[in-house]
């Protein structure tokens, strides 16, 4: 950036509020006086949002009050006036029935918020999964400076001789006490010691996976997505947010210069890349989105395509986020995957991606593999089409038992998520270990908001026989901390009229991952007879948020958001002046 390009004090957006002679102006002026603040504190400063999404009841968060005042410091070191604005929080440990229905209401509330008040940039804090598209995809329809700086992994867990991770162990251990293998005492130490600090979960699941892919897509400092919460540089990487936002609006870095469709792509390397979450795929079509640039699913499967899967991380691999921190981070994967990446890509810090993992080396093998010795040839995610899934579905299949990567089998059908929780344990249940299991009505209108249940759970009478893994279908997601032959965000859904509304018991289902394929073997005249005869679920919601969501939400392969707030024309400023 050139110092040519620096904006003068009467350039900033939050001048409107607090420099003009005027009666409003005043008003503006003297009430934030009665904080406690001089004229010098304010006056001719770029005005910085701390967007902070602390919440006693986000434990991925809880040390987010302590960063905010980090996050200050940094700003007036930096000589720009902080103000920390509380925006809604998504606890994906509480929020029911899924985070996932509050994302774009949290997007929603800070485009409004960053609109509506005198700001100049902003510091973006957050991490818990949806928390990190939510708070992106609203600042990226503002377009003012802005920095996102992620809430980081907690520690890793312990159990006796074990290293836990997050979700991932504790699904692996449910399965083990429903199997009877473990006892309530174990069980117990594990509830103790599966979660042993504040941060995000420290699997590969949605949070992390979504600060790697936002740290290569340009908003979070290079190498900074993967430090642990509570080390000492976390706080360090806080002060440095806030210092880089102020400059960033002296030189007008917005975000539509750093998410271009190129970051994306980069975005969506770094995705295979990983392993990652498939939850990622709905964020980055809806970040797209906002940007005014296009990804589709079919993106995300030619890049899987070329792209080695390098890191070893849980639920896939074997190592947590702070393996990956001490491997070097993102900055030496992507240092291993240079030529498949646009160097030319800036970011946050006004380098390019090319100049921000210059000299960036991996220094555990293990953990970030070499090329020649990735853990997979491409990424470990594929999008698959066919008659039940017109618009697309997605599986990671390198975290399913390899077996059902082809496999043929019986449906058997859930109508609802009630209904599953109802008679999945049963032990009359007529099912095997070939058995196809289908969930319908569960995607982001029929759920509403496509929660992550996707990771269908075995029958406890084959869990018992010793089976651990089946093909699982639905239009819900899955945590990316799941794992499992579970073919997810079939589209259309079936609450929309999508095919998968009208599966039945014991039609047969292929799967076939090699050829992208997801076959119902039941004819097209009795495909058109079932639909005559099918009627559409009631909506869940007559009035309020549920019924816009409900009404507006996009489907999966769009990327779930609202259909009013993709790009568009600029909403104008507010004109109260
Ligand atoms: Fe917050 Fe997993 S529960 S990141």
């Amino acid at each position: 950036m050139s110092s040519a390009a620096r904006k003068r004090p009467e350039d900033l957006r939050s001048h409107r509020w607090f420099g003009p002679d005027d009666l409003r102006s005043f008003g503006h002026r003297s009430r934030t006086k009665g904080m406690g603040f001089d004229t010098e504190d304010f006056a001719g400063k770029p005005v910085i949002a701390l967007l902070n999404t602390w919440s006693d009841l986000n434990t991925c968060h809880s040390h987010l009050r302590e960063r905010a005042e980090q996050v200050k410091r940094g700003v007036w070191q930096a000589g720009g006036f902080p103000v920390e604005l509380p925006v809604m929080s998504l606890s994906e440990q509480f929020m029911k029935p899924t985070s996932m229905l509050y994302r774009n209401l949290t997007a929603m509330e800070v485009e409004e918020t960053l609109r509506c008040h005198p700001i100049d940039g902003a510091v973006l804090m957050g991490g818990c999964d949806k928390t990190v598209p939510a708070l992106l995809m609203g600042a990226l329809t503002m377009d003012l400076p802005c920095v996102f700086l992620p809430a980081g992994p907690m520690l890793k867990g312990r159990w006796r001789n074990e290293t836990l991770g997050s979700g991932s162990d504790a699904w692996k251990f449910w399965a083990e006490r429903c199997a009877g293998k473990i006892g309530c005492d174990a069980w117990r130490e594990i509830e103790d010691g599966i979660a042993r600090s504040p941060g995000v979960c420290m699997t590969m699941g949605t949070a992390a996976t979504m600060a790697c892919v936002v740290e290569a897509l340009g908003f979070i400092f290079p190498g900074a997505a993967s430090i642990p919460a509570v080390q000492s540089a976390h706080s360090r990487l806080a002060v440095a947010c806030g210092r880089r936002a102020v400059e960033m609006v002296w030189q007008d870095v917005r975000p539509s210069r750093i998410a271009t469709r190129a970051a994306f792509e980069n975005a969506v390397t770094t995705l295979m890349a990983i392993g990652g979450s498939t939850n990622a795929i709905v964020h980055l079509i809806a970040l797209a989105g906002r940007a005014g640039t296009k990804l589709t699913l079919d993106d995300f499967d030619r890049v899987s395509r070329r792209t080695p899967l390098l890191a070893d991380m849980r639920p896939t691999g074997r190592f947590l986020m702070e393996d990956f921190h001490d491997a070097g981070g993102v900055p030496a994967l992507l240092g291993r995957i240079r030529d498949l990446l646009d160097l030319g890509c800036l970011n946050v810090v006004g380098k390019t991606l090319g100049e921000a993992i210059d000299g960036a080396e991996v220094l555990d093998d293990q953990v970030i593999r070499p090329r020649d010795g990735a853990l997979a040839s491409e990424g470990g995610m594929a999008v698959l089409r066919g008659n039940l899934a017109p618009d697309g579905c997605v599986i990671k299949h390198l975290a399913a038992e390899p077996r059902l990567r082809q496999h043929t089998g019986p449906a058997l059908v859930f109508r609802d998520y009630p209904d599953l929780k109802a008679r999945i344990d049963r032990d009359d249940l007529p099912v095997t270990a070939d058995s196809v299991i289908v969930l319908q009505n569960a995607g982001p209108v029929g759920a509403p908001g496509m929660p992550e249940w996707g990771m269908l759970p075995i029958p406890k009478k084959l869990l018992k026989a010793g089976v651990r893994d089946m093909v699982r279908l639905s239009d819900a997601r899955m945590s990316g901390t799941s794992y499992g032959a579970c073919v997810l965000h079939i589209a259309p859904e079936s609450a929309a009229g999508g095919p998968l509304a009208w599966v039945q018991d014991g039609d047969l289902i292929e799967l076939d991952v090699a050829g992208r394929r997801l076959h119902w073997h039941v004819s097209d005249e009795e495909i058109a007879r079932r639909r005559a005869a099918w009627n559409a679920p009631a909506p869940r919601f007559a009035r309020g948020y549920g019924k816009l969501f409900s009404e507006e939400v996009t489907q999966a392969h769009e990327g779930c958001d609202f259909r009013f707030l993709h790009h568009g024309p600029p909403t104008p400023e507010p004109d109260i002046f």
